[in-house]
């Protein structure tokens, strides 16, 4: 896990020395070009990211995503030839870890990208996972842990002492409390919130709106206010 005081893509005196770093993005859909943004307003503050384009197994109907290129399918990512930064840029949490464990090559690396306008100081004491992004709005306080290939999707606010697992997702506006504890590949619904103290268990979907306010079980689906498990199993 990387221990990350400052955002990585801070601006610095040094930047327009520093070559350029080629990145491409795993998944060509919405999300895909809204990771393409961040890139470009991360670039805007001094980070030196080549984007070179998208990778993606559904191959778009046209050859241009966004302003980006289609490069190929996973498999053709997984072949390159020399280091290349990729953003996996897959919402749900089982598409992201699958499309992440297929990528083994050790040419590729998963840099964190953390909007530049989102705080990460040494006195919050914050620590994050590779891969993970953190898109513009999100609030983060102190003594916080994320793990590998978490989201945040714009405007979320993590509470003090809580925990994401790998590959948690949280959609626009979700909230977590202080001291809640989001195990590996929790997915949290836009505008979902988890109160202080909470914990859920791995696998488990919250949808849009819910509020929890106790403990969740694995590989559930609870929507509501309060929230309760529907039945359903994960995404
Ligand atoms: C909870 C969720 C995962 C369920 O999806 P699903 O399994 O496809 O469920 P369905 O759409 O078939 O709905 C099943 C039932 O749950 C209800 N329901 C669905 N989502 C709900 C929600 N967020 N809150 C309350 N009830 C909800 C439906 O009305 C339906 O009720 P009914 O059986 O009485 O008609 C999904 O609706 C959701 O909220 N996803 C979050 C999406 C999101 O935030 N995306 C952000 C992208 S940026």
């Amino acid at each position: 896990m990387t221990q990350l005081f400052f955002s990585e893509y801070e601006a610095s005196p040094d930047d327009d020395l520093a070559p350029l770093r080629p990145l491409v993005i795993a998944g060509a859909g919405g999300l895909g070009r809204e990771v393409a943004l961040l890139i470009s307003q991360l670039n805007a503050a001094g980070a030196r990211w080549d984007v070179r384009g998208f990778y993606d197994d559904r191959v778009p109907a046209v050859p241009t995503v966004g302003s980006l290129p289609y490069l190929g399918t996973l498999a053709d990512l997984n072949a390159v030839a020399s280091p290349l930064a990729v953003a996996v840029a897959v919402g749900s949490s089982a598409g992201r870890a699958a499309v992440v464990s297929r990528l083994t090559s050790p040419h590729l690396s998963f840099p964190t990208l953390v909007h530049p306008t989102v705080d990460l100081r040494p006195e919050q004491r914050v620590t994050l996972g590779a891969g993970c992004i953190i898109q513009r709005g999100c609030i983060l306080t102190c003594d916080i842990t994320l793990g590998r290939f978490v989201l945040l999707n714009l405007g979320c606010t993590l509470g003090h002492d809580s925990v994401l697992e790998d590959f948690c997702s949280l959609m626009p506006h979700a909230n977590v409390g202080g001291g809640a504890s989001l195990a590996t590949g929790v997915y949290l619904g836009t505008n979902a919130t988890v109160i202080h103290q909470v914990t859920i268990a791995a696998g488990t979907t919250v949808g849009a709106g819910a509020v929890v306010v106790r403990d969740l079980p694995a590989h559930c689906t609870a929507v509501g206010v309060p929230a309760k498990p529907t039945g359903k199993s994960e995404l």
